[in-house]
């Protein structure tokens, strides 16, 4: 078992634009312990949300290996990868994504329900994964009667539900204003430190990268250390 939980050599991803090809990632190398939280800066159009739909298992890289908790997933059926992400992966977007007909609490059980958990256990760990981001009291509520900040809560707390090895996070908090964004970044890095639940967090926004324990830099298809100004 390789102690990495993301171990990722020689990443090329390529779109092909009409007649001609775009070579988004190239030749990328990544590596992340269980238990690290990492954020990856990079500027709009950087690759970023290409780089978390690859890990994710939701894209094909051109070429290359990612390995996730030491299963190279490129390699595995398109069921196989669904199962992967169910059992392994949380993910975060920037729109919470949350079933806007059913409640906070019913959004959150719903991936132990796909993972065919009983109704009343995946209930119960919604509402302990809920009472963790505190929001227990709104468990009843529908997303349209949360606000941005709670909404993202409730989206973290359905990320963390299955206790995935890793949750990945695309720019979970660029629908918040400042203040709210820096709660979020706390409370990802509060998740991180009590769960041993790896992150990848992505932002352009450096000062809530400093936030989370290590930042690299995407740039011409590449991941660096992150220069500081
Ligand atoms: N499905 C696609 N087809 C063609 N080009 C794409 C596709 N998805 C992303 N791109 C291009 O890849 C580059 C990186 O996009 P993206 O990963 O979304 O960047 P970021 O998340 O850092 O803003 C952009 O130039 C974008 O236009
Ligand atoms: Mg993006």
């Amino acid at each position: 078992m390789s102690d990495w939980v993301i171990d990722c050599q020689g990443l090329v991803k390529s779109y092909q634009d009409g007649k001609s090809e775009v070579t988004v990632l190239k030749g990328l190398d990544l590596q992340v312990k269980q238990g690290e939280m990492l954020a990856i800066v990079g500027s709009s159009g950087s690759g970023k949300s290409t780089l978390l739909h690859i890990l994710g298992t939701l894209d094909k890289a051109s070429s290359g290996t990612v390995q996730i908790k030491g299963v190279e997933v490129g390699k595995l059926s398109r069921a196989k990868q669904a199962e992967f992400r169910n059992q392994y992966l949380g993910f975060i977007y920037q729109f919470h994504h949350l079933l806007m007909e059913f409640s906070a609490l019913e959004n959150v059980a719903m991936p132990l329900l796909i993972a065919r958990q009983p109704a009343k256990l995946a209930k119960q760990k919604a509402l302990a994964m809920l009472e963790r981001v505190g929001l227990s009291h709104r468990a009843e509520h529908k997303p349209s009667e949360l606000s941005g900040g709670e909404r993202q809560r409730v989206a973290i707390a359905r990320a963390l539900v299955t206790e995935p090895a890793l949750v990945l996070a695309d720019e979970p908090t660029g629908n918040l204003d400042k203040q709210n964004a820096l709660k979020i970044y706390e409370l990802l890095a509060e998740l991180n430190r009590d769960l041993n639940t790896s992150f990848v967090v992505v932002t352009h926004d450096l000062e809530l990268a400093d936030k989370l324990g290590r930042s690299v830099q995407l740039d011409d298809g590449k991941v660096g250390e992150l220069e500081h100004a």
